[in-house]
């Protein structure tokens, strides 16, 4: 591996733990104002100072981050359908050379394994290994599951799999039972997982702690952060799990005395 591909990767996944907080706010990309990012602004920047990285779209980090702060950006390079369409039908958005304008750390896109255009995301995975390769620019894969799918090891296992033989350089999936299969399934790729909808924070960090437990080099969270009514005490919270090794009711209580 290049100097420059480690040296972006070890921005992200801090080389002191081995595991790192992304925190998610693409949302916007495919579903609009999401509740809790119609002003992106107001709620990201409480939370920067807790972020090892903030995944968004270039639309978004030019309207609503300073371009002053410090914190490694895994752009979401993808898109092109929204909710009310085939959410597999993405395509690449933004170029390699606006993502180096950007000075980005990593670049993103989804792949709808069992979708309706789960060959072309598959290409667009492709497209990006290729000329992250050329730029030393890591590539994460999302691996994005259809309305009626079941998010069973089984399937983000294969899923997780074909991302990392298409090359990538980090998985990001979703929290399963028998979840050291998928991350077996991805070798020495680092998994993430992401939050998916928002639940109960006690649940969300026990899904943290559970994830870490069984493999996982962190976590990229987006609602189950920034719709909490504590979203600074959440991330800190999650932190602590994911850096510190904390238990679940010791992150919760973080959560808790930060209110
Ligand atoms: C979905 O494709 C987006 O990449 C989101 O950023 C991702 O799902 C993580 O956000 P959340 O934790 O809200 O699911």
């Amino acid at each position: 591996m290049d100097w420059g591909m480690k040296n972006r990767l070890s921005r992200i996944i801090k080389p002191e733990s081995g595991h790192c907080v992304m925190l998610a706010v693409d949302h916007g990309y495919f579903q609009g104002p999401t509740t809790g990012l119609r002003n992106l602004a107001k709620t990201v920047d409480p939370l920067l100072p807790y972020a090892d990285a903030l995944m968004i779209t270039r639309g978004a980090i030019r309207n609503w981050i300073a371009p002053e702060v410090d914190v490694p950006i895994i752009l979401r390079v993808s898109g092109g359908q929204t909710i009310l369409k085939e959410l597999s039908n993405e395509v690449i958005t933004t170029s390699i050379e606006d993502a180096i304008r950007i000075n980005a750390s990593a670049i993103t896109c989804s792949v709808y394994i069992g979708g309706e255009y789960e060959k072309e995301t598959i290409a667009n995975l492709a497209q990006l290994v290729d000329e992250g390769e050329k730029y030393g620019i890591p590539v994460l894969a999302v691996t994005a599951v259809g309305k009626d799918m079941v998010r069973d090891s089984r399937f983000l296992g294969l899923a997780s799999r074909v991302c990392v033989e298409m090359g990538t350089h980090i998985v990001k999936t979703y929290y399963t039972e028998n979840f050291s299969d998928v991350v077996e399934a991805c070798g020495n790729v680092p998994v993430v997982i992401a939050g998916g909808k928002k639940i109960p924070e006690m649940d969300a960090l026990q899904m943290a702690y559970n994830a870490i437990s069984d493999g996982a080099s962190g976590v990229d969270m987006g609602r189950n952060i920034f719709q909490s009514d504590n979203p600074v005490g959440m991330i800190q919270a999650v932190r602590s799990i994911v850096h510190d090794g904390n238990s679940v009711k010791d992150a919760y209580e973080i959560y808790e005395r930060s209110k």
